[in-house]
């Protein structure tokens, strides 16, 4: 096989859910259909329990484990499959945003009881910024939920996905029986009480065979001829060009648990999902065939077990063939570098790798060079865009509490940034710095860690804030007003970009009113 050809059987994807609307369980699902697990259970230690949400070591640890599955690949049918994880808990939501920069689509799976939740939508807005085509899977359908229609009509509206059906269900909870593929015109159907096993699907090339009443009953049968000329009226056909760009998400209904309509699932998502995508740089736009290797980096996992300190860097290939030992540009510190243990990712397990493509993940050994949002070349310059921070929700000064251990905490804080822990804000007017954090934890992740591994102590001070916005200029006169009149809320983010901190959503409406001639983002990225 050649580069291009193996660039173009990549499918790399994040399976994204508001938590408990069964992500882990659908992604365990496709790795054991895809045949790279032997058992249910393999990769439950991915998810962080919910008696140690309070607990950060323990969710330390938790995460230390799930290194291993932030990146699963494997082979199904032609393609190679490599599935990104994405955090469930809320305080690592940042986490999952970067690993949303690396993706080529998502699947979203969404609990047909809950309907959109908070979590779903904000996560399903981060891939609409990027056209992120999205499909969306129906979950849990062995339990009693919302009707169908009305439940694709929440997403519709408060997700503002165009959907397009391409299988139905038969009923729900205790007469749940089964699906209706409309994509490959054939019906699936439960084998009696034995909800884990599928019976041998049937196909039906017309909707109105006698075959369906004596399958599922009369009055099943006829629910779903109605139900099925409403979807044909009421959606668009299905165009998987629209999909690949983002403009409409086929639906899939099942139920993980139950191993219900992932085949399906994963059957057409390999036929219609997009290969590597190109990604826009500062420079240019880079496409995945190009014969020059680039990558960025969106994930910076450190290790906090003290004997084994380096981090890992994960970095997506964007164009081109990775090949171990070889010389590449880091573009930041215009440094050549080349790597003798890549790693990539097997099912749950790692490995050294000679060669990698794009599309593919490798997980780089660093010992605190790099930085999120890094990018790696053969020479050339190159910045990648799309990979923003967004503002946190929590906001405190950082304080130094140990006179003799400036220069550690200095660096401690340069180096946790530079992972991605948190987003650091050091104010125009007086030097003091602010930490940005998306949950409250990752106070005492950053508190823990200084001290343990910078030999650094931190206190905090409350620095009230709402949000941080980060401000792009139409007008230099305003621009000025506005640094005179709001010079005690501004600051600079890591990469001295002026950022404005907000410290009431009604004294940011002011704001905004005040000075037509600015633009205040709630994201570092606006271009
Ligand atoms: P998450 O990663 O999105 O947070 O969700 P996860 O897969 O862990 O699923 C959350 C809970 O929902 C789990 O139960 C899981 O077994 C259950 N679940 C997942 N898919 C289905 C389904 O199709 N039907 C039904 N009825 N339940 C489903 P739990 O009791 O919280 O955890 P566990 O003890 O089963 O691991």
């Amino acid at each position: 096989m050649n580069v291009n050809q193996e660039i173009e059987r990549r499918r790399t994807f994040g399976i994204i859910s508001h938590p408990d609307a069964g992500k882990t369980t659908l992604t365990e699902k496709l790795l054991l259909f895809g045949g790279a697990i032997q058992e249910a259970g393999a990769v439950k230690s991915n998810k962080i329990k919910k008696t140690a949400t309070s607990d950060f070591m323990e969710i330390e640890k938790q995460r230390g484990i799930s290194v291993a599955t932030s990146v699963m690949g494997f082979g199904y049918k032609d393609k190679r499959i490599n599935i990104l994880d994405t955090p469930g808990h809320q305080d690592f939501a940042e986490d999952t945003y970067r690993t949303l920069t690396a993706v080529d689509s998502v699947i979203l799976v969404i609990d047909v009881a809950k309907g959109v939740e908070a979590q779903t939508e904000k996560l399903a807005e981060v891939c609409r910024m990027r056209d992120t085509p999205i499909m969306v899977f129906i979950n849990k359908l062995d339990r009693e939920g919302k009707d169908a229609f009305d439940l694709l009509d929440e997403v519709e509206q408060k997700i503002g996905l165009s959907l397009c059906p391409l299988s139905w269900p038969i009923g729900m909870g205790q007469d749940f029986q089964g699906v209706y593929d409309i994509w490959s015109k054939s019906l699936k159907l439960y084998l009696g009480s034995n909800k884990q096993k599928v019976q041998e699907s049937v196909s039906i090339d017309d909707i109105n065979d006698p075959q369906i009443d004596e399958l599922v009953g009369e009055s099943a049968a006829k629910r779903l001829r109605e139900e099925v000329e409403l979807i044909t009226e009421v959606y668009e056909d299905f165009d998987v060009e629209m999909y690949r760009q983002g403009l409409l998400s086929p639906v899939f209904f099942g139920s993980a648990l139950n191993n219900f309509g992932v085949n399906e699932l994963l059957d057409c998502f390999v036929e219609i999902a997009p290969s590597p995508q190109p990604k826009r740089a500062e420079e240019r736009v880079v496409k995945p065939n190009e014969d020059k290797f680039s990558a960025f980096i969106f994930k910076i996992h450190a290790n906090m077990d003290p004997n084994h300190r380096n981090r890992l860097a994960f970095a997506k290939v964007v164009s081109g063939s990775f090949e171990r030992n070889k010389n590449y540009l880091h573009v930041r510190s215009n440094k050549k570098m080349k790597f003798s243990a890549p790693m990539t990712f097997f099912a749950s397990k790692k490995s050294v790798v000679d060669n990698a493509y794009a599309g593919d993940i490798v997980g780089l050994p660093d010992s605190g060079n790099f930085r999120i949002g890094d990018s790696f070349t053969e020479g050339e310059q190159l910045q990648f865009k799309d990979i923003p921070s967004f503002s946190p929700e929590h906001f405190r000064f950082i304080n130094n509490d140990d006179p003799m251990k400036a220069k550690q905490l200095n660096k401690g804080v340069d180096q946790l940034m530079d992972e991605g822990v948190a987003q650091l804000f050091t104010l125009e007017t007086n030097g003091r710095k602010i930490i940005g954090t998306v949950g409250a934890l990752q106070y005492e992740v950053i508190q823990y860690r200084l001290e343990h591994e910078y030999g650094a102590k931190c206190s905090y001070e409350n620095f009230p804030c709402y949000k941080a916005c980060w401000v792009e200029v139409h007008d230099e006169a305003q621009f000025n007003e506005f640094k005179a009149q709001k010079s005690r809320y501004l600051a600079r983010d890591k990469f001295n970009q002026l950022v404005f901190m907000a410290d009431s959503s009604f004294s940011l409406q002011m704001t905004k009113d005040k000075f037509p001639g600015l633009t205040f983002h709630l994201k570092s990225e606006f271009t």
